[in-house]
């Protein structure tokens, strides 16, 4: 597996296997990598010839400086993990190589952003869309892979390259959970071993809730069931819970269900920020 450091080194490694008719799959990740993301790895080896990994932390995504300082670094094992996957290629730029300046470029992605993380997390999807756009001009894939878990990134990604032209292949992947339930996330390993049992309450009240609309309560009650039950377990700061078509992500207000509706959740845990969400 090669290991990239510079967007010269990239290019001209692509270069040469473009020229040999390779087809590239482009998984873009912030590393600390899990099960989840080898999922990805593998989704991408199974439909091109080549796979493509990016490990980045991204600071210009981070609207807040402790999440983005105590963000998980492990470049090391990731590789490790890749090469075991079969990856074929990392890119890992420094932060300079990314930013050679400040980016002037501001993204608006209106009422996609104004829900949710958009909410929470002002800026975030800027940084999401600026990072993800140069990676796919440096890369230039035919297909990319995200995880599903981050819902609203999907769908932001989907706007951003309708509004673009990116000529790729969108593939979003299912969420992987641990055995409890627990969506596999890099924050997970942030979590203190009291914290981490605890956590799996997130997967618990998503399928009470999504039991519920299936009995035939409204979104709104379905709600209202989550926020209570998020009330009896205080260790947890609850932001959001939210039912949503999973593309506009705007809030469904009927009983009438069809698959893109969406249950989304970010909460606290201690100072870990976790999401999840159930697509139906
Ligand atoms: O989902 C992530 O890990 C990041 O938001 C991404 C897509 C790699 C952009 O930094």
């Amino acid at each position: 597996m090669f290991l990239f450091h510079t967007i010269k080194a990239l290019r001209d490694y692509l270069y040469h296997q473009r020229q040999a008719g390779k087809s590239v799959g482009f998984v873009p990740t912030m590393g600390a990598l899990h099960t989840g993301h080898l999922s990805l790895i593998l989704a991408s080896k199974a439909a091109n010839d080549l796979t493509i990994c990016s490990i980045f932390v991204n600071p210009i995504q981070f609207n807040n400086p402790d999440d983005l300082s105590r963000y998980p670094r492990t470049l090391t094992a990731d590789c490790t993990l890749l090469e075991g996957a079969g990856c074929d290629a990392v890119f890992a730029p420094s932060a300079d190589e990314m930013y050679p300046d400040t980016p002037a470029l501001k993204f608006n992605f209106g009422d996609l952003e104004r829900v949710m993380e958009g909410q929470f997390r002002p800026g975030h999807f800027n940084g999401v869309a600026i990072v993800v756009s140069k990676l796919f001009n440096m890369v230039q894939p035919d297909r990319t892979y995200f995880g599903q878990k981050d819902l609203q990134q999907v769908a932001v990604v989907r706007r951003m390259m309708l509004d673009l032209g990116f000529q790729i292949e969108l593939c979003p992947q299912p969420t992987l959970r641990e055995t409890d339930g627990l969506a596999m996330s890099s924050r997970n390993r942030n979590l203190t071993d009291e914290e981490r049992p605890v956590a799996a309450h997130i997967f618990k009240v998503l399928t009470l809730a999504k039991e519920a609309i299936l009995a035939g309560q409204s979104p709104a009650e379905a709600r209202q069931l989550a926020y209570a039950h998020f009330a009896q377990e205080p260790a947890f700061r609850l932001e959001y819970f939210e039912i949503v078509n999973a593309h506009s992500l705007q809030t469904v207000e009927t009983t009438q269900l069809h698959n893109q509706t969406a249950l989304c959740v970010a909460a606290y845990l201690g100072k870990v920020r976790l999401i999840d969400n159930f697509v139906f």
